[in-house]
């Protein structure tokens, strides 16, 4: 029998729980060996840059995103700079579950003015994450208020790129087809003009995936610019479902979708 929301994704008390386990595997991932990174493959990355720095680094967001650039790329950093080459006021990036120090680290020094990592981690900022001007930023992507949280920091400016890998998809709410739509419907309101997301779902969204690409295309081709690739498991790089999306001038205010009922019985068809 199929499982109602909240035995899929807690909430209250059991939600708070949940969160707190996570915080806390997440808190150990960053002192794994590197030989397990290496074995396994996944869920060990933390912190990780969107590059490889060696041709076997597992953890590297590109093994994610490969599959949504334009063939031959071999360098999401040059990709993202290169899309940005028009844009002359400095770039704002936010990584979302995770504290993105890595991408700010490896992105060319001044092209981003400010930066963001939004994770429930929270780690504190190095002295590299200050003078880089990169933010962390304590708080549940599925609560509003770390949303208040990152639009108080922002200022009134949108970011122009936000990247989101979190291992197992959205993992805090790996089914609930309502929160995920919800999320991006956020993610997308904060995105400037011209602005991109790389972003990691859940496999068991990849029929929803493949129609919601047919509707952005067909409809908004001309202002959304949509590549996705399906994968079959959420916590292996190369084999993850992931979407990289442009919002170009003219795009809609808001994310065109299916509404909730549909993408529940895309989803789950038999009920
Ligand atoms: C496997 S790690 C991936 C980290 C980073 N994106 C990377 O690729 O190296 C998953 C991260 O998502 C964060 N996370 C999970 N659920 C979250 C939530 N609901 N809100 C904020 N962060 C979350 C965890 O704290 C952890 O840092």
């Amino acid at each position: 029998m199929r499982r109602t929301e909240s035995e899929r994704f807690p909430i209250g008390d059991a939600r708070k729980k949940d969160i707190e386990d996570r915080r806390r595997g997440s808190a150990r991932l960053g002192s794994v060996p590197e030989f397990l990174v290496r074995l396994y493959g996944y869920y060990t990355w933390i912190n990780s840059p969107l590059d490889k720095r060696r041709p076997e680094d597992a953890s590297a967001m590109i093994n994610t995103f490969e599959r949504v650039l334009p063939k031959g790329t071999e360098s999401m950093v040059a990709y993202i700079e290169d899309e940005f080459k028009d844009e002359e006021d400095p770039l704002t990036f936010a990584e979302l579950g995770g504290n993105g120090s890595a991408i700010a680290a490896e992105l060319t020094p001044g092209r981003f003015g400010e930066s963001y990592g939004v994770d429930l981690l929270g780690k504190k900022r190095s002295k590299a994450d200050k003078m880089r001007n990169h933010h962390i930023l304590r708080g549940d992507l599925l609560l509003p208020k770390t949303y208040d949280q990152l639009r108080g920091s922002l200022k009134g400016k949108k970011l122009n790129l936000i990247i989101e890998r979190m291992g197992r998809g959205m993992e805090a709410s790996p089914d609930s087809v309502k929160t995920a739509a919800a999320l991006l419907q956020v993610w997308y309101g904060l995105l400037a003009d011209n602005g991109m997301m790389f972003v990691q779902i859940p496999t068991k969204f990849n029929v929803l995936l493949l129609k919601w690409a047919d509707l952005l295309k067909q409809h908004y081709g001309d202002t959304i610019e949509f590549r996705y690739t399906l994968g079959t498991m959420d916590m292996r790089a190369g084999s993850q479902t992931a979407f990289y999306l442009k919002k170009k001038t003219g795009a809609p205010e808001h994310l065109p979708m299916f509404d909730a009922k549909t993408a529940e019985s895309i989803v789950y068809p038999n009920g």
